[in-house]
Order: structure tokens, then sequence, then C-alpha cells
């Protein structure tokens, strides 16, 4: 754990009762107040729904600024990470806390060729969903059937033993998103080659064929491994909280990474990238691309309409990801020599919502998920696989969070309070 500072007191006086708070400041000088004592010192507790000004730990792994549109993990820029690193390389960095040398790197790399392949078993679990299930759901349940598959790595006390687990799910759960689209389509399944890399493999086993000898495409290879990074963690949010939640019972690391799949499925957080589409498509077939129609119905309060991909808790800016997401989806298109009138429409409301105070107001602007989808579909993933894209590029974050609750010396179960508000109490007869 980095320097966190004590730097003062909080005094907090309720009736004839003061008393003091200690101040915690972070590495990034971000403060808070310490309220470990509150309730045995007064009695009271907090009150804070969703957890907007309640922070639930220390963290070394993700430093998000919302206020300047910063997003680093360990200290490295996401832009730079983007830029320069693998996937693969930004996992390590998660993991361990350090990008990996040429020899770790090596290592982690064959870890992940080598646990690619699913049991065989496994496999049969894909026969039994139904062709319309959501690949989400496929995902969360393979996650936590790895935990019956594979016992012998509960224990997390060995770095080798971390790095097993860590790139089995890596590994695994990217050959189980592919196997998931393979069965939806009523396509035989393509195993995992250990002559490809991490994302070249994903689209070999997504889009190749017996009948025609499929070549990754370097741009969309490339594009690929920008969004999985750009996805890789963002500290506290949705569903790695869930993963902090459940693993912080002792129950085991696939059971809390399959929660998380969950948790992101939601169209509130990870499941925003394919409502994103729908939204688009609909404002197209439906309201004839009349972009004032839906700003004005997003809106009106009376309407529970919202915009997808717009708006975030932390970041009262431009997402920085949203930024190079936008960017990516140009270069793509334009490489692939494709248009999608889809994103004139993104691009024109983005426009609208920049323009627009009832959003400047509130600080909304896009977020990861507006343009991300976009880049998806001209990569020829299918919509319902976007979140499952997001949940890979996710896993190292979730892993990292989890493993960082596990090592802390002062953790404990997960188990907020509340405030009553029910009937009080009454007899049957
Ligand atoms: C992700 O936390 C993370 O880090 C998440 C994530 C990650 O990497 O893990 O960044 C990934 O989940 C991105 C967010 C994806 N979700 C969406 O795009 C769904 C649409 N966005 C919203 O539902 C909303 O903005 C949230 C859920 C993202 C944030 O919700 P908050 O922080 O609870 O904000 P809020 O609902 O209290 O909104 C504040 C105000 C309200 O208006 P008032 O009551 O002040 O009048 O802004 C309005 C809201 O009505 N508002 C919107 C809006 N989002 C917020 N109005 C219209 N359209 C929207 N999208």
């Amino acid at each position: 754990m980095l320097n966190i500072k004590n730097t003062g007191t909080a005094t907090l006086t309720i009736g004839d009762k003061t008393i003091k708070l200690p101040i915690l400041e972070g590495s990034e000088h971000e403060k808070a107040i310490d309220i470990r004592a509150l309730r045995k010192e007064t009695g009271f507790i907090t009150y804070d729904p969703g957890f907007v000004n309640t922070g639930c730990c220390k963290s070394d792994i993700t430093y998000i600024d919302g206020e300047k549109g910063i997003l680093r993990y360990r200290g490295y820029g996401i832009n730079d990470l983007a830029d320069t690193c693998e996937f693969v390389e930004v996992a390590y960095l998660l993991v361990h806390g350090t990008l990996p040398n040429k020899k770790q790197q090596t290592e982690f790399s064959e870890h992940l060729n080598n646990h690619s392949m699913l049991h065989e078993d496994m496999r049969h679990f894909f026969n039994n969903f139904p062709d319309h299930a959501h690949p989400m759901a496929t995902l969360s349940a393979m996650a936590v059937s790895l935990s019956s598959f594979y016992p012998e790595l509960e224990d997390t006390s060995t770095q080798e033993n971390i790095d097993y687990k860590v790139t089995r799910l890596l590994s695994k759960m990217r050959t189980a998103a592919a196997f998931s689209y393979k069965k939806s389509i009523g396509h035989p399944i393509v195993q995992p080659r250990h002559d490809l890399t991490y994302c070249e493999n994903f689209l070999n086993m997504m889009f190749s064929t017996p009948v025609n000898n499929y070549q990754v495409d370097p741009i969309v290879a490339k594009a690929l491994n920008k969004l999985l990074i750009l996805h890789a963690d963002h500290e506290q949010n949705c569903s790695a909280s869930v993963v902090k939640m459940v693993g912080s019972s002792e129950a085991n690391l696939y059971a809390s990474i399959s929660a998380g799949i969950c948790a992101l499925w939601g169209p509130l957080h990870g499941g925003a990238n394919q409502h994103v589409i729908e939204m688009l498509e609909r404002i197209i077939e439906e309201d004839n691309g009349d972009v004032k129609k839906v700003i004005e119905r997003a809106k009106d309060k009376n309407d529970s309409f919202r915009l997808m991909g717009v708006g975030h808790r932390v970041y009262k800016s431009y997402d920085p990801r949203a930024k190079v997401a936008k960017q990516m989806c140009k270069d793509v298109l334009a490489k692939l020599g494709t248009n999608d009138p889809l994103v004139d429409l993104a691009q024109e409301l983005e426009e609208a919502v920049l323009a627009d105070e009832y959003f400047q107001s509130r600080s909304l602007y896009p977020n990861i998920d507006f343009y991300t989808g976009l880049t998806y579909r001209a990569m020829g993933i299918p919509t319902n696989m976007f979140t499952v894209m997001f949940a890979i590029g996710r896993i190292p974050g979730w892993i990292a969070q989890w493993l960082e609750m596990k090592e802390d010396p002062h953790g404990r179960i997960g188990r907020p309070r509340q405030i009553y508000t029910g009937p009080t109490q009454r007899s049957i007869s």
C-alpha cells in the first residue's frame, strides 16, 4: 500500500457530544474522513445510497480524476498504455503492479496459451444452453464452473498459483466467449491455437469456419487489443465492488468473477454498449433519425428513457476512454473501407448532448460505452457480444481488485448498515 497519510482531524458535533475523526489523504491528495469509529463513539451511522460519497477501501491499482478526465493504471496514463502496450502486458501490470520484463511476459503468455482450452466436459454445457441465450449468462456460468474443474487453484499463497489462476481465467473466458458465439449461430467451435496472440486467437475462434481459411486482419486485432486495454480496470465500479463483496465472504475467485459478470451485464453498467447500438437503431427505425426528439425524451422526467452511453458517476468531464474509442471507431472504419450510418448519428447525438444546457448543467458526457459498440460492430462482432467483450477486458482488473482485497490485513466481510423504516413491533394475535 503506497503512502496514505493522516493529515489532521474533522470535528463532528452531535447534540452535546463532539468527536474528532481522522482525515486521510492518498498519494494523489484525495481526502477522506475516516468514520470507522463513528457508530461506537456516537451510535450514529452514515446514509449514502449508491455509495456516492463513500470510500470502501484504499487501493494502489487505478486512479481516476473525474473532473480532469484522468485515468491511470498503476500510475501509467491510459493513452500511453493503449498506444504502446499489448493487453497481456496491461493484465500483468494490473495484477502484479509492474509492466512485465521480456522473461515475465514470455512466461505469462505461455501460461495463457497452455490454459486456453476448456475441459471437454465444459464444452457440453454449451449444448444445453438455448441458441438465443445471452452470452453474458453463458460466460457467468462458465466462470463459476471453473471452480469445479480446477479446485486446486483455491490457494493463492504462491505467486505461481496466482499466475495460474489469472491466466486460466483470462484465457478460458476468452475461449468460452468465442464458443458461446459459435453455439448461438450453429457453427462448430474452433479451438485456440498456440501460434496466435491473445487477440488473434479470439478473432480466429470467432470467425474461422471449416470452409473458410479465416485470416486475422491486423487492423482488427490491433483495435481489439486497444479496446481490451481501455476496459481493463476502473477502480471501485459496480461490478468490481460485487467481485470484492463476494470475495470478502471468502468465496473463491471464480465465483466472485462470475458475480461480477452478472453485475456488468446491467444496462446502467457494461450492458450500455449493447443498448447504445439498439438505441441508435431505434432512432433511425422509429424516429427517422430525429435526434432532437430523443434529446427531449432524455430530459423529460416523466419519461424513463435515458441516453445510453452518456453520463457517469465519476467522470464529470469527457471520459478519456471515450475519446480514444471515438478516434478508433473512425480509424477502423476508414482502414476497413466501410462506413456505418450509426456512426454519423452517434456524432450528431454527441454534438446535441454537448450543446444542451440540461446535460452541461449535470456534467453529462459520452462515456466509454458510447463509441465502443460501433467499433466492435465495424470489426464484425455481433451486438449481443459487446458486453462480453467488456467483460473479457475487465477480467484482469477484477482479479487485481480481488487479490488486493484478499491481501489487506484489515480486510473484513462487506456488510453495509441501513436505516429501518418498516413497522415498529406488533403482535400477530
Ligand atoms: C460504465 O462506475 C464505472 O466506472 C463504470 C464504468 C466502468 O468502466 O466500470 O465506467 C462503465 O458503467 C459506464 C456507464 C454506462 N451506463 C450508461 O451509459 C447508462 C446511461 N447513464 C446513466 O444511467 C447514468 O449516467 C449512470 C448510471 C452512468 C450514472 O448514474 P448516477 O451517477 O447515479 O447519476 P444519476 O442517475 O443520479 O444522474 C444525475 C442526473 C439526474 O438528473 P437530476 O435528477 O439531477 O435532474 O443526471 C441525469 C439524471 O436524470 N442523467 C441522465 C443520464 N444520466 C444521468 N439523463 C439522461 N440521460 C442519461 N444518460
